[in-house]
């Protein structure tokens, strides 16, 4: 083991401590020296055994692009705490994601305000990573990023300034309905960016997500808003309920893609990360309601009805919980490849709905 000083300045005013001679013992003031912890070069358990927290040192910058949403959350607690360094680029303000900066050790997590089309700028964030992450994505189309923006150009312009920077590995995060032939266009953009980034980055790692949730996610808490706002009759459902959902925790997603973006074996390699169990929409819904206690009453909505509802919504300000492109995400079936690489290629044992819905929705339990 090797010891990296920190050069800062003790608070008592004390003179700072010399750095370790060779063959001297590490010194026993462990604010001031951190343990290099090796990087892991074979198997993808390897991650797991930094485990040494975050004030050690990892040896990863990694950035994040799309840092401050769901899958975010996860993916900088996962790195900061084995003592990367992170940098979070953000659009908006900075408030949205200053929470993450607690996710690591003083200085560690770093702010970089971006936009992600600036070439220049996303070149200069990723330069001296080794490790970049594509979280960008989108369910909706806004007035100033179309599907083709988010799903492709960005995803594209990323890969390409890892290639020229040199970065070692670059993670994309697609989505499992991700199909260029298919009718919904946030799923066949998805499957054309995943193309353009293997254009630029032939080694990059794909991973396709089922639907997640965890904390703000948009899954469970449109269920949980639908059920409770009055002005709805019933909870609605398109396609009669049916549709097929492999629900998976946020969480796990985030802990596979560190193991996939530190493991060598993955480059190039296609994931396909979706929740242990199938349920269809109905029997998410019974979930829903064996957790809070709240009854639910399916209602069964044409899709052009329920898409001019969530018309509605997207007309609301600040509203980010539905949109008419949801109608699609709700009525076609997540459809895993057979024989994908999956959780279990990746040392995770994915949680089941049913074990972690209560932690997210006890906001939304009912006092009987
Ligand atoms: N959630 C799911 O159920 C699910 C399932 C499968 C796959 N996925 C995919 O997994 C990835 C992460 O999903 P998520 O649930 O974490 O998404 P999310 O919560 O909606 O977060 C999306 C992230 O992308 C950023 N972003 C969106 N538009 C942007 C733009 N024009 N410029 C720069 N940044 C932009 C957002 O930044 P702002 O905060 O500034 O908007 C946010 O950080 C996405 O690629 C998504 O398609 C999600």
């Amino acid at each position: 083991m090797s010891w990296a000083v920190n050069t800062g300045r003790r608070r008592s005013g004390r003179r700072r401590a010399e750095a370790p001679m060779a063959g001297e013992r590490a010194p026993r003031l462990g604010w001031c020296y951190r343990p290099v912890i090796p990087i892991p070069t074979a198997d993808v358990d390897a991650a797991v055994h930094y485990g040494r927290g975050r004030s050690s040192v990892s040896g990863h910058t990694v950035t994040i692009f799309g840092a401050s949403g769901l899958l975010g959350l996860g993916t900088v607690h996962r790195f900061a705490r084995i003592g990367s360094t992170v940098r979070t680029p953000y659009r908006g303000d900075h408030y949205d994601i200053r929470h993450l900066k607690v996710m690591g050790d003083l200085g560690q997590v770093v702010q970089n305000f971006y936009c992600v089309r600036d070439k220049d700028r996303v070149a200069q964030l990723v330069e001296g990573s080794d490790i970049v992450i594509n979280l960008i994505g989108r369910d909706y189309e806004t007035a100033n990023f179309k599907f083709e923006d988010i799903n492709i150009d960005a995803p594209r312009t990323i890969a390409e300034a890892c290639k020229k920077a040199g970065v070692k590995r670059l993670v994309h995060v697609s989505h499992i309905n991700a199909d260029a032939d298919s009718e919904a266009k946030q799923f066949s953009t998805k499957r054309l960016g995943e193309l353009a980034v293997l254009s630029e980055f032939p080694e990059a790692s794909i991973v396709r997500p089922s639907t997640m949730y965890g904390y703000d996610d948009r899954f469970l808490r449109w269920i949980a808003h639908m059920n409770r706002n009055v002005l709805f009759p019933g909870d609605l459902v398109v396609n009669g309920g049916e549709t097929v959902f492999y629900p998976t925790y946020a969480g796990d997603v985030a802990q596979a893609i560190q193991n996939i973006a530190v493991s060598p074996n993955s480059s190039g390699k296609v994931y396909e990360l979706v929740g242990p169990k199938k349920y269809t929409y109905n029997e998410i819904l019974q979930i829903y309601s064996d957790t809070t206690g709240a009854p639910i009453s399916p209602l069964n909505v044409p899709a052009p009805i329920f898409k001019a509802i969530l018309r509605m919504y997207e007309l609301l300000p600040s509203n980010r919980l539905a949109s008419r492109s949801d109608v699609y995400r709700l009525s076609i079936d997540e459809t895993p490849t057979p024989g994908a690489l999956g959780f279990g290629d990746v040392g995770v044992v994915p949680a089941e709905l049913e074990t972690m819905a209560l932690r997210f929705l006890r906001p939304y339990r009912v006092v009987s």
